[in-house]
């Protein structure tokens, strides 16, 4: 199955909104830290919904270009934006649409580990940023993250699962400097007490503790040189 196969279905579903909700917990805090300045372009690899380039825009930032593999996706983040600053574009990881250094800081959310090909979309990301751009790069299906591990059964497209030495040493390979990595808990998500569970995908209360209090979301954050 393709990217655009999986997730149009997942669009056709309406799970864009479920997914911001989710995200939203770590995403907000992540998007907060990240450097933007009045007029900035920014560019959101597989952006969904399009929410973390709404709430920047919200920063004062120019251009903004929300990218994804899914044309329906697409379709339904220029639905929710009747912002004319902002862009949504139809495209692969493999291939990014845009001139070498013509983009001030990217981010992307639950979505890297879907590259085809992560080392080169690094690279790709480093060709289009300007020197001192930031990579934002946030996921939450990672090595140390042992409660994500099952979600590979769960969908078709191969996911690349690294830990945080691999995501550094990726970054590097690709010409990024690595100026911060993080676990960013994710302390809105309600934990019910322990005799609710099993609950969810838990079957206890710590294991639902760990998943989102501790390894929450790994933030892995390059700069270009
Ligand atoms: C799990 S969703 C996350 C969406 C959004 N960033 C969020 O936080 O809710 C992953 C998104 O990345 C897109 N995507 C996955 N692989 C891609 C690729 N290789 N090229 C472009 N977009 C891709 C999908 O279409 C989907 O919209």
């Amino acid at each position: 199955m393709s990217v655009r196969e999986e997730f149009d279905a997942w669009a056709a579903e309406g799970r864009e909104q479920g997914m911001e909700d989710r995200h939203w917990h770590t995403a907000r805090p992540i998007l907060a830290r990240m450097p933007v300045e009045d007029g900035d372009t920014v560019l959101d690899l597989g952006t969904g919904s399009g929410y973390a380039l709404r709430a920047l825009r919200e920063r004062g930032i120019g251009a903004a270009y929300g990218l994804d593999g899914s044309p329906e996706m697409a379709r339904k983040a220029d639905g929710y934006s009747e912002d004319d600053a902002v862009g949504f574009l139809v495209g692969d990881f493999d291939h990014l649409p845009f001139a070498d250094g013509s983009i001030d800081h990217a981010f992307s959310m639950e979505a890297f580990y879907y590259a085809n090909d992560p080392h080169h979309t690094l690279e790709e990301i480093r060709r289009v940023l300007k020197p001192g751009g930031t990579f934002y790069c946030a996921v939450n299906y990672y090595e140390e993250n042992v409660a994500s591990h099952g979600w590979q059964a769960n969908i078709e497209i191969e996911m690349t699962r690294w830990d945080r030495s691999e995501y550094r040493d990726a970054f590097r390979d690709a010409g990024l400097h690595v100026a911060e990595q993080d676990n960013v808990p994710d302390r809105e998500i309600e934990i019910p007490p322990a005799s609710e569970f099993p609950h969810e995908e838990f079957d206890s209360r710590e294991a639902m503790v760990e998943r989102y209090r501790t390894w929450g979301t790994l933030l892995t954050v390059g700069v270009a040189p």
